[in-house]
């Protein structure tokens, strides 16, 4: 049974962490207690921002000797809730940001080893002073911390090459819920000792420790790279234009992301400064970036040829290959800045689902007729991760309606219904975002029993006490 932190537990962390360390005032949590998307507030006894692993150790420990919940968070930018204590107030938000340190970057190994605090973009920029890159990326990059990406395994726009987190990250070192420091900071590519401990803490959505630093692997910067916006006409077209591009560059498309008509106006009316990328208007889009070694042809020059083929072939319709820097970055923001758009124009039902990469296409379709049938008036905007057969079919409430009212009385019922055409096609509801407080529901509903039993024997057997993120991605029993 979970307690609220007695005074005696609370000046015991303020002379351990410092002032800086330690806050209980309503000014400084505030930030902290709401999730991204504004869907949940919660209350935290005080706000542990420790500097180091012995601090967080000692945060651990003592807690769970006095069994007083710890909900860890890194940038706050959870998708479904993760990061955001409940509304009782008994737990301890443990911030990880003051760890931002990347502590090292070989080349040689082709690893950097960073704090659980340290920012996407300051990895990125760290690899490339030596050279190299993070194969990872996300519109959230600015403010997602290494420790949240682990620890939700996310995914992003490169994983089509590269994988989500899991297949990045080499090693861990992380604080377990009994206090113990888990020192698994390999650089090594091969070690068989075992269950792997590293992997199971990734997607553990704090539910299983806290992450203090993670080795990374890192790859060759690029000698060059080129990004495209597509118009054409139909998923379906979107799919065969990846195959045709593959067959074409191969390995060097990493990037393509799927943008619906509506995503892109609502993109250029809610950011600032964003202009229409192609001369006419087009039902679908996709954003392509390809890449090439420095001993290779041009990426410029190879993606135009093989658009123009494509065009010519009848799989586009029309597209624009950045001719700068510049511009390839004003195309990325309009594919990153989606998610912002969208919370600028209000709430919706949001999902992040896969299927078979091959089923992504008449899944959408199909999916979108559904709901748009049973709901009169909702409109579907799924945008996304095309080449993983990841998109985020999201719902947005018919004009008109007052949004917070009809969400209350429809939501359950949309996403029941996505979920199930998800199911029938072979699905997963979370692809890359997690479960955190908002699928809790939807998992425990649609999972099979034997996943959540060896689920729950996972945690248990780590996490007895249960202090661990309690009230996230487990379903209660
Ligand atoms: P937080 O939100 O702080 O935490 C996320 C979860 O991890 C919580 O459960 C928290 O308790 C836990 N956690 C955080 N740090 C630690 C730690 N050190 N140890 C243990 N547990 C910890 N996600 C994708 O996968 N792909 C995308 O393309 C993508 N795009 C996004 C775009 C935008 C604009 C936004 C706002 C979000 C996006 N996300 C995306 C979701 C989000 O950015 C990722 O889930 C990210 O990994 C969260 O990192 P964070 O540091 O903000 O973690
Ligand atoms: C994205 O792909 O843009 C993110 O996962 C954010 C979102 O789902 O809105
Ligand atoms: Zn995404």
């Amino acid at each position: 049974m979970l307690r609220p932190p007695s005074p005696a537990l609370l000046d015991s962390l303020a002379s351990l962490l410092g002032p800086r360390g330690f806050s209980r005032e309503a000014e400084a949590m505030e930030p902290w207690l709401g999730d991204w998307r504004g869907r949940y507030r919660g209350r935290a006894a005080a706000l542990l921002s420790p500097a180091t692993a012995a601090e967080v150790q000692a945060i651990v420990g003592r807690c769970a000797e006095a069994m007083v919940a710890l909900v860890p968070q890194g940038g706050n930018t959870s998708m479904v809730g993760g990061a955001t204590p409940d509304v009782e107030g008994g737990a301890l938000l443990v911030s990880l940001r003051r760890m931002n340190s990347v502590r090292s970057v070989s080349a040689e190994d082709n690893v950097a080893v960073a704090e659980a605090g340290a920012i996407l973009s300051d990895l990125h920029e760290a690899a490339a002073a030596a050279g190299r890159r993070f194969p990872l990326s996300l519109g959230a990059k600015g403010s997602a911390t290494v420790g949240g990406l682990v620890s939700t395994n996310a995914g992003g726009t490169q994983v089509l090459r590269f994988g989500p987190m899991r297949s990045l990250v080499l090693g861990l070192e992380a604080v377990l819920p009994d206090g113990s420091l888990f020192e698994g900071l390999s650089a090594l590519r091969k070690d068989n000792r075992g269950y792997d401990l590293k992997q199971l803490l990734i997607g553990a959505e704090g539910t299983l420790g806290i992450v203090t630093a993670a080795s990374l692997k890192l790859v060759a910067a690029p000698g060059s790279h080129s990004v495209a916006w597509v118009g054409l006409g139909s998923p379906a077209a979107a799919l065969a234009l990846l195959r045709r591009l593959e067959a074409r560059l191969g390995e060097a498309v990493e990037s393509f992301e799927l943008v619906p008509e509506d995503a892109l106006a609502l993109v250029l009316a809610g950011i600032p400064g964003t202009r229409p990328p192609l001369a006419a208007s087009h039902r679908w889009h996709v954003l392509v970036e390809s890449v090439a070694p420095e001993s290779g042809r041009d990426a410029v020059d190879a993606l135009q040829e093989a658009l123009a083929e494509a065009l010519g072939e009848g799989l586009a319709q029309d597209a624009v290959v950045a001719a700068s820097e510049a511009q390839a970055a004003a195309l990325w923001r309009l594919r990153e800045s989606i998610a912002e758009a969208e919370r600028v124009q209000g709430p919706s039902v949001k999902h992040d689902v896969s299927v078979p990469v091959s089923a992504m296409p008449a899944f959408i379709e199909q999916a979108r007729a559904a709901v748009e049938t049973r709901f009169d008036g909702a409109r579907v905007v799924a945008f996304g991760h095309l080449g993983d057969g990841n998109v985020h079919f999201n719902v947005q409430p018919p004009a008109g309606a007052t949004a917070e009212a009809w969400l209350a009385e429809q939501a359950g019922a949309v996403t029941r219904l996505v979920h199930d055409l998800v199911g029938e096609a072979g699905g997963s509801i979370s692809a890359e975002h997690g479960i955190g407080q908002s699928k809790l529901a939807e998992l425990a509903r649609t999972a099979d029993p034997t996943r959540l039993a060896a689920l729950r024997a996972i945690k248990s057997a780590l996490d007895p006490a249960g202090i661990m993120n309690p009230g996230k991605l487990l379903p209660s029993v």
